[in-house]
């Protein structure tokens, strides 16, 4: 495993960061995402998605749970899978929404926000970040990205 550490200073830093990032995301990728509500969980994955051409508005998939984009790279559709385990209950409920069957489909590159609520259902994980708010800067984050590849 290996650990990289970065601070964005404003929001369009993060969504960079998010963009820098996705170059290494390849189909069937599974990002789990870890922080608090407003740390810039979505802001990241926004980035993601302007790597891939995502023409769909990306917001966090509350109610829903799942939301898909239509990504391309190098002219090859992804699809990319945006889902927000932040309401998240009980483990029946991610069955019933078929997230087993999300996280499996080889195809679609997988991110998910509120990964803390996903009771253990996640098998295999390429990538864990992890963002942090800072309480004396408030445009600051500390994002720190693990590669399990
Ligand atoms: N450095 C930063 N990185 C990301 N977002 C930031 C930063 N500074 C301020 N913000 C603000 O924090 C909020 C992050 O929201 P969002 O990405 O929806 O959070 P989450 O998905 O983690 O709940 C946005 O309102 C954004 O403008
Ligand atoms: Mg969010």
């Amino acid at each position: 495993m290996e650990t990289q550490t970065y601070t964005t200073k404003s929001e369009d830093e993060t969504i960079e960061l998010g963009r820098k990032f996705a170059e290494n995301l390849k189909k069937g990728d599974v990002v789990l995402f870890y922080g608090d509500i407003g740390v810039g969980k979505t802001e990241f994955i926004k980035g993601i998605c302007k790597y891939f051409n995502v023409e769909e508005i990306v917001t966090s998939p509350t109610f829903t749970i799942i939301n898909q984009y239509n990504g391309t790279k190098d002219g090859e559709n992804i699809a990319i899978y945006h889902i927000d385990l932040y309401r998240v209950k009980e483990k029946k409920e991610l069955l019933e929404i078929g997230f087993e069957e999300c996280l499996y489909s080889a195809d679609a590159i997988k991110l998910v926000e509120w990964a803390e609520n996903s009771f253990e259902i996640v098998k295999f994980v390429n990538y864990r970040i992890s963002i942090k708010a800072d309480f004396e800067n408030v445009n600051e984050r500390l994002i720190e990205i693990a590669s399990e590849n």
